[in-house]
């Protein structure tokens, strides 16, 4: 197989399911313990060897490209692929067909996760050449995936979301392909939710008689594209961080697993790990408990907060109850007043969701 194998990064699309963060942001920006999500599964193709990259954007297109750059500090090349509209996954694989050429390629998910990357399967990939390879996982509702059925190691069958799924086996979102997948996607008919699917581009390179082969992944695998599974996400990737204190600690006490990036200022508060806290945020007079992640330049002052993702720039203050399993957008402000008369006072953009106790 030719040694020039690209990566293909999806980073269009709506993001319908994790509004209203998305009306004005693409999901695949939202950070995982302070990070995009986007930039884990760059790093997951940088070390498998691939240094090509092209990213397929859509409506946050420009978002995108300010926050990836030229792909430099990343160690990759970088070529944005704008996309006329979400019209599906194969429908992106077609609108790379000039990046892409005649090289094999990775194509992953840009609200994907893998614990242990793709370094191994890439290399398999490399070494036994089959027309193309999909990696699955066991999952309890495979209804919301698309869902292969296997005979033995081989791929016999592929829907996308099922309404009656033959197998508990959800497709994940990393997918290595030969050029034989852009005529596949060519041939293929639109499905009743009008995007030319990839597990149907898939299915007719089974027809074809060629060579489809399957892995199940071990690691853990989230595809972040709702609020929970963004939570879970920041919750297993903060299990895993390495401690490190370089921000100004005063008069507070810090537990298990934290990081305080550089400029950041923490006063008589007390911090439970795993949780990081970005440069410039200031944490006054408070809890910070397990599994949050608190951006950068946010402001956090007799407050508590637990498994919760604030995005940049979010000021929380004085609160009487405790923010718990929240992802709150950036420039957020959640705060008491004294104003009279008693009462909620809220300026809240389309989709939002208030839980009040
Ligand atoms: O995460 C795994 C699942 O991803 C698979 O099990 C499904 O078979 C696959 O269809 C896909 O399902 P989703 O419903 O999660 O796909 P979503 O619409 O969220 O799109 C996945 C990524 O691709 C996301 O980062 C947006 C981007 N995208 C999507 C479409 C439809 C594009 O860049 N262009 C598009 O046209």
């Amino acid at each position: 197989m030719s040694s020039n194998l690209k990566g293909l990064v999806l980073a269009g699309g709506a993001g319908t399911r994790l509004r209203p963060i998305t009306h004005t942001s693409a999901k695949q920006l939202v950070p995982v313990a302070n990070k995009p999500v986007l930039f884990y599964g760059l790093e997951a193709l940088r070390d498998a060897g691939i240094r090509q990259v092209g990213i397929i954007t859509g409506d946050t297109g420009d978002e995108i490209r300010e926050a990836v750059g030229d792909g430099s500090a990343l160690g990759l090349e970088v070529t944005f692929i704008p996309q006329s509209a979400p019209l599906g996954l194969a429908h992106a694989v077609l609108t790379a067909e000039d990046f892409l050429g005649d090289d094999p390629f990775v194509m992953y998910l840009g609200d994907n996760l893998l614990r242990d990357g793709i370094t191994a399967l890439v290399e398999e990939f490399r070494a036994s050449g089959p027309d193309a390879t999909i990696l699955l996982q066991k999952v309890p509702d495979p209804g919301s995936y698309g869902v292969a059925v296997l005979d033995g190691d081989r791929v016999v069958s592929l829907e996308e979301k099922p309404a009656h799924p033959q197998s508990d086996l959800a497709l994940v979102g990393v997918y290595m392909f030969t050029p034989s997948i852009v005529a596949a996607a060519k041939a293929i008919q639109p499905s009743a939710r009008g995007e030319l699917e990839i597990t149907d581009a898939i299915q007719h390179l089974i027809g074809a008689g060629m060579r489809v082969e399957a892995h199940v992944v071990t690691g853990w695998w989230k595809d972040t594209g709702r609020v929970e599974d963004m939570l879970e996400a920041n919750r297993l990737v903060l299990d895993v961080i390495e401690p490190r204190v370089d921000g100004e600690v005063i008069d507070s006490d810090i537990e298990g697993r934290v990081i305080i990036e550089a400029g950041a200022r923490l006063v008589r508060s007390h911090v439970r790990g795993p949780a990081i806290i970005g440069s410039g945020a200031v944490v006054e007079d408070s809890y910070i408990g397990p599994y949050s992640s608190i951006s950068s330049d946010c402001v956090v002052r007799h407050a508590e907060i637990e498994h919760s993702i604030l995005l940049e720039r979010v000021h929380v203050e004085d609160l009487d109850a405790r923010v718990e399993g929240s992802l709150i957008g950036r420039d957020v402000t959640i705060s008491r007043t004294d104003a009279k008369p008693r009462a909620y006072r809220f300026v809240l953009g389309d989709s939002s969701v208030i839980g009040l106790t």
